[in-house]
């Protein structure tokens, strides 16, 4: 069983690296100037991600003044406090480090190993993975303690929860630390057990797999949407699936049917259904909630 953290062991962060630019990235860099009002450093693989990354937090801060959130003085202090970089050396005096990088161990273990080259040896690392095992991704650290899981939610602005992922070696200051940067960062944070998919896309694998089921079944996907509105879910789930992506989708529930085969089946219509998604993702340059959309009318 996981416990519950002390959070006098938190380590104080004045810098906050992120790995990767891509939207779920660039989300949260986003965040973390908002909430925390501390220097972000924001990285990618060539200097067109990172321009394309930090190009969408300038927008955002953008919209919030063009809102009247923000006044033209805090936007610019906002902005300022953003740094994209392809040099990962400037990791070197970040405290907290949290990565949003491609879905595969391998992938996140090499670009832990980058950092862990760089940063503070108490410096504390976090990985956005969804359904990983994180006890795997910090498998190759010297320090695999510093090591914690901290799962957001899409669209990342909004969705009030962060799941925080213990492993077995994760120590109590990185596990404080992770606590109070969610709640500096205004969302609930809920302990897991690093355990396949935690435990929302544990519960979200099942309902989107059945709801492909239902629709392999003969159901029309306009069906199963409107099905879901007396459950009260903002969304019914092919919608949900539009907004998280179909690959990520499908990937979640390949994650799940490799680790527990005897509650999870390999789904080949969610398969055809994410690769048809993807199709009309292409189509449409973009996310698909319209298809959905115009289905549930
Ligand atoms: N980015 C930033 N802000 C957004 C946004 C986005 N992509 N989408 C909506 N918002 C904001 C809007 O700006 C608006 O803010 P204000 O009220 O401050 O102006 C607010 O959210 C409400 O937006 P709307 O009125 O346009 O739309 P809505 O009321 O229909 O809500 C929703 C939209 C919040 C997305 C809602 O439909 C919802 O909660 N859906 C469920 C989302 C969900 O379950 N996400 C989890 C996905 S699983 C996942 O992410 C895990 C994984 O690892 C794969």
């Amino acid at each position: 069983p996981v416990g519950a953290p002390d959070k006098a062991l938190a380590k104080k962060v004045t810098k906050v690296g992120i790995i990767g630019a891509g939207l779920m990235a660039s989300q949260f860099a986003l965040l973390f100037v908002r909430r925390l009002q501390v220097p972000v450093l924001i990285t990618d693989l060539d200097q067109t991600r990172v321009d394309k990354g930090v190009a969408y937090i300038h927008d955002e801060i953008g919209k919030l003044e063009a809102k009247g959130r923000l006044d033209a003085d805090a936007a610019n202090k906002l902005r300022a406090l953003v740094t994209g970089t392809t040099d990962k050396s400037l990791y070197a005096d970040c405290d907290f480090v949290i990565e949003a990088v491609f879905e595969e161990v391998g992938v996140k273990q090499a670009v832990f190993a980058e950092i862990e080259a760089v940063v503070a040896e108490d410096a504390i690392l976090a990985t956005n993975t969804s359904s990983l095992s994180v006890e795997e991704i910090g498998a190759k650290l010297a320090h695999p303690e510093r090591l914690v899981g901290f799962h957001f939610f899409n669209p990342v602005a909004v969705m009030p929860l962060i799941e925080i992922v213990k492993t077995p070696t994760t120590s109590e200051a990185a596990l404080s630390t992770a606590f109070v940067v969610a709640k500096g960062l205004g969302k609930n944070a809920v302990l897991t057990a690093d355990a396949p998919g935690f435990v929302v896309n544990r519960l979200l694998a099942k309902v989107m797999g059945e709801a492909a089921r239902a629709v392999y079944e003969g159901t029309p996907v306009a069906d199963v949407e409107k099905a879901f509105g007396p459950l009260g879910l903002p969304m019914g789930p092919f919608q949900l699936i539009d907004l998280v992506g179909w690959k990520v989708a499908a990937h979640v529930q390949d994650t799940m049917v490799r680790a527990f085969p005897d509650r999870f089946y390999a789904n080949e219509n969610f398969h055809a259904l994410a690769e048809l998604g993807d199709v009309v993702e292409k189509d449409k340059g973009g996310r698909v909630t319209g298809f959905t959309k115009e289905a549930a009318k």
